[in-house]
């Protein structure tokens, strides 16, 4: 029977994203070693340990990666390998970084690389952390030895990863390593520091290499009032958006600063940023007034929830992300997206979907450019520790073992013939058939059916 199709452009990049502490392993000089080590502050208890054991062997998951057919991965730096104290840089890990990309570049895997995700070295912490002074300076050069060193080899870089989440989990919810002074006024001041920094990064990256796309991995839930809110409610969620999900790139659009996070002007920060990336994974629920979280985990009876009460699979607020940021005018990456399904029961039907949110913004001509999914292989999930599993590739962290999701499989096939089919949906979520290809015989027999 003939087969319906959703087909990619021959140049779309299909992608996984990792983050180095969650993959490396005995990152003994990140300020996350330190916050592991104190119970209570991870699930279970959980270590990051060996993690996935990149430090030694990012190779074997690479070699993985390539058989997948993907041909893009996104990675992060550690600083704190890079700079273990402050002015002095490793060569030897730098020279490994080296190794690492030149692997997925021998493998025809394009890498987009993150300075800074979420992990910072314990002489930062000392130093006052973001909420310093040096901050600035310090990342500066961090960045102008890392170009220097490794970006003959980097096809895209971002900059720093979800700075929203980052300020929301330390200084709101406090799940994170906490800074020495966690108080409100130091959380907005690092916020300020953090675009200080993404501007310096930025220009010192267009300063070696100015054809080298850089860009941020923003965070992007969708976020709505409270089922059946009622019009504050409504003001809330709108107002909660504009912060969470507009403030920082409304900054590196026109370089200004917008409430509650202060006013004026960021110095070189207007335009710094050559594409947008997103992190799509959930919709949130908020309420006014707001209760302790100010985000809910609230969902309506019939939404479809990943493990642990992770968030609800809402696969059409990728669409209406990929819509919202249309305005900035810039290419877009998925530059995250995923789910934890331990038991891999709905990750085939999600990426599927997920896709196809893509291919529907493809198709209307909007400018997105690749998806790399979260992620490759289950991997450390900060103070989630284990116990969630995002990989396409289940990973045993006491043996080292890896073994294949079927998700995985699907993601192959789809990444090796850019399309996804209703061949697939039917082999890989027989149960996506009507939502996806609703004209397709099958689908039609099938709600006969019903
Ligand atoms: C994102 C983080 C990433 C991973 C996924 C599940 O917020 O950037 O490191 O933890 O969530």
């Amino acid at each position: 029977m003939a087969q319906a199709e959703m087909t990619f452009p021959a140049d779309f990049l299909w992608g996984t994203a990792t983050a180095s502490y969650q993959v490396e392993g005995n990152n003994k000089n990140s300020d996350w070693w330190v916050w592991e080590q104190d119970p209570g502050n991870i699930a279970n208890n959980h270590k990051s340990e060996l993690a996935c054991n990149w430090w030694q062997n990012a190779e074997a998951d690479l070699d993985l990666a390539a058989e997948m057919g993907t041909n893009a991965h996104r990675m992060s730096l550690e600083w704190s390998r890079i700079e273990p104290e402050p002015s002095v840089f490793s060569n030897d890990a730098l020279d490994r970084y080296r190794q690492i990309l030149q692997a997925m570049i021998d493998r025809n895997i394009e890498p987009m690389v993150t300075l800074h995700h979420f992990s910072n070295p314990l002489w930062l912490v000392e130093k006052g952390d973001f909420d310093s002074d040096i901050v600035v300076e310090y990342f500066q050069r961090y960045t102008d030895r890392v170009v220097s060193t490794l970006g003959n080899l980097v096809a895209k870089w971002i900059t720093i990863n979800e700075p929203m989440v980052y300020f929301y989990s330390r200084y709101m919810e406090k799940v994170f390593p906490q800074p020495n002074n966690s108080g409100m006024r130091a959380g907005i001041h690092s916020l300020r520091q953090m675009l200080r920094c993404h501007a310096a990064a930025y220009h010192t990256i267009k300063d070696k290499y100015p054809d080298a796309p850089v860009g941020v991995a923003k965070n992007f839930p969708i976020i709505e009032p409270r089922l059946d809110g009622n019009r504050l409610d409504h003001w809330w969620a709108s107002r909660i958006s504009r912060m969470f999900n507009d403030f920082w790139l409304d900054a590196l659009q026109d370089g200004r600063i917008r409430w509650p996070f202060g006013r004026g002007k960021i110095k070189n920060l207007a335009g710094s940023f050559d594409f947008v990336g997103i992190n799509y994974y959930t919709r949130f629920y908020v309420k006014f007034p707001p209760g302790k979280d100010v985000i809910d985990k609230q969902w309506g009876p019939d939404a479809l929830v990943s493990d642990g009460n992770y968030g609800e699979v809402y696969p059409y607020g990728l669409y209406r992300a990929i819509k919202h940021v249309l305005r900035y005018k810039k290419p877009i990456f998925i530059t995250e997206n995923g789910l934890p399904d331990a038991r891999d029961k709905q990750r085939p039907a999600f990426i599927m979907d997920h896709l196809r949110q893509i291919w529907q913004a493809i198709s209307f001509c909007y400018p997105v450019m690749g998806y790399y999914h979260w992620s490759l292989v289950d991997n450390f999930e900060w103070d989630r520790g284990w116990t969630q599993r995002f990989g396409l590739i289940a990973l045993d962290p006491d043996t080292q073992e890896r073994t294949w999701r079927t998700s995985g499989r699907l993601y192959s096939e789809i990444c090796s013939s850019y399309k996804v089919s209703s061949d697939m949906a039917q082999r890989y979520a027989p149960q996506m058939m009507p939502v996806m290809f609703p004209g397709d015989p099958v689908s039609v027999a099938e709600s006969q059916d019903l």
